[in-house]
């Protein structure tokens, strides 16, 4: 058998062009392996998504992919901060098309990424893969923290341990079935309002020009102050010009964000919650959540989330379901999410070699 080629799949700002071609083929396959390990196609991303949310200032991203001809039978995608003090890359989406399994290249693909993030001086590499429920049963691998467990036999768990990766953290996806709910989270909002000096503040896609420096201190906050379990994640750091790129990246992508904010008297924001709204989904995602460790105790979270189930409502009244992804040790939040109805869906396990 002729070896196959490793290739980089560069991401041009558009599609529908010639030096678009892999990056299309890249989408068509990545959606393939997201339906195979979770079950839904919801959490994919279209090429034109892809190519305008490539198109980051902030972080260095690479794709590759394995060819047979002009098939592409395996890929990969990873990304970290260009910013040197974070030493973390991940890698995601790794997938081989099931008639090539068991011949080396996924381990192929995994080598030229680790050298890649190497070369540009990372130290650590988180390597994600995804799971659906299961039944418990059998030899299991868990992670230092929170109860859930995937199966040792599952061929990402052999695969990441046998490249020396240790589970990090198990991240669990969940679904809540919006239909008909409408107009229960508006009475539970209003009966979860409180008088306590915080001010709920909504807004589409841009963060108002008055809170957008509060949102941005906030939003660095975010990664550190979330449960990384027993991950490296490093420190993003965001200011009013990566926040306003971003929202140009996302709206250039065809997406939407619904946003709520908790402002405290002094203006600072102490926490806040966003949806996304991707083209061509049913559904609607979670990003992040958080309210930050001085502001947390008051119902904060479960009050911004019914808020921006009621603003999802309003603007997007066709959505069926909400996803969001929630470390498992992170209780608090878990038991948010199912008193709103949220039901187990499928788990992101993070690896961490380094
Ligand atoms: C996991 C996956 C990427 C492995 O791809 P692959 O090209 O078959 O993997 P490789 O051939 O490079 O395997 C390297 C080693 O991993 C382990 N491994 C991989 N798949 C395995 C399986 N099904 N059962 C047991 N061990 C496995 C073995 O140790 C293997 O070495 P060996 O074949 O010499 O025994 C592939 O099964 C896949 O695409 N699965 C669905 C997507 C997914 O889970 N991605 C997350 C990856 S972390």
């Amino acid at each position: 058998m002729p070896r196959l080629s490793i290739q980089p799949i560069h991401a041009p700002d558009r599609v529908g062009i010639p030096e678009s071609a892999a990056l299309e083929a890249y989408a068509d396959f990545a959606a393939r392996i997201q339906t195979e390990t979770t079950g839904t196609d919801e959490f994919s991303y279209s090429a034109a998504e892809l190519a305008a949310l490539s198109q980051d200032a902030y972080l260095a991203r690479r794709r590759y992919g394995v060819w047979d001809g002009d098939r592409l039978v395996a890929a990969l995608a990873t990304f970290w901060e260009l910013d040197t003090a974070n030493r973390t890359a991940y890698v995601s989406v790794l997938g081989v098309d099931p008639a090539y399994r068991r011949r080396g290249l996924a381990g192929e693909l995994l080598d030229a990424a680790e050298a890649a993030i190497a070369e540009d001086g990372r130290s650590t590499v988180i390597l994600i893969s995804e799971h659906r429920v299961d039944d418990g049963a059998g030899e299991r691998v868990r992670a230092p923290q929170g109860d859930a467990s995937l199966p040792a036999d599952a061929p990402a768990a052999r695969f990441a341990l046998g490249r020396g990766y240790r589970l990090g953290q198990l991240v669990l996806a969940s679904s809540l079935p919006l239909a008909g709910r409408a107009d229960e989270f508006r009475a539970r909002g209003l009966a979860a309002e409180r008088h306590d000096g915080y001010r709920l503040v909504t807004w589409q896609d841009r963060a108002p020009e008055e809170h957008v420096a509060a949102y941005a201190a906030a939003r660095t906050l975010m990664n550190v102050e979330a449960p990384n379990g027993d991950l490296d994640v490093g420190e993003e750091h965001w200011d009013v010009e990566r926040v306003r790129a971003d929202e140009e990246r996302t709206l250039g992508a065809g997406r939407r964000m619904l946003s709520v904010a908790a402002v405290a008297a002094d203006g600072e924001i102490a926490g806040y919650t966003t949806l996304a709204l991707a083209p061509g989904k049913q559904g609607v995602y979670q990003h992040d959540t958080i309210v930050l460790s001085a502001h947390r105790g008051r119902r904060l979270g479960m009050r911004m989330k019914l808020a921006n189930l009621v603003l999802l409502a309003d603007a997007a009244p066709e959505r069926t379901a909400v996803y969001t992804w929630n470390a498992d040790e992170n209780d608090h939040m878990l038991a948010i999410n199912r008193a709103l109805g949220f039901r187990p869906h499928s788990f992101q396990a993070t690896w961490q070699r380094g």
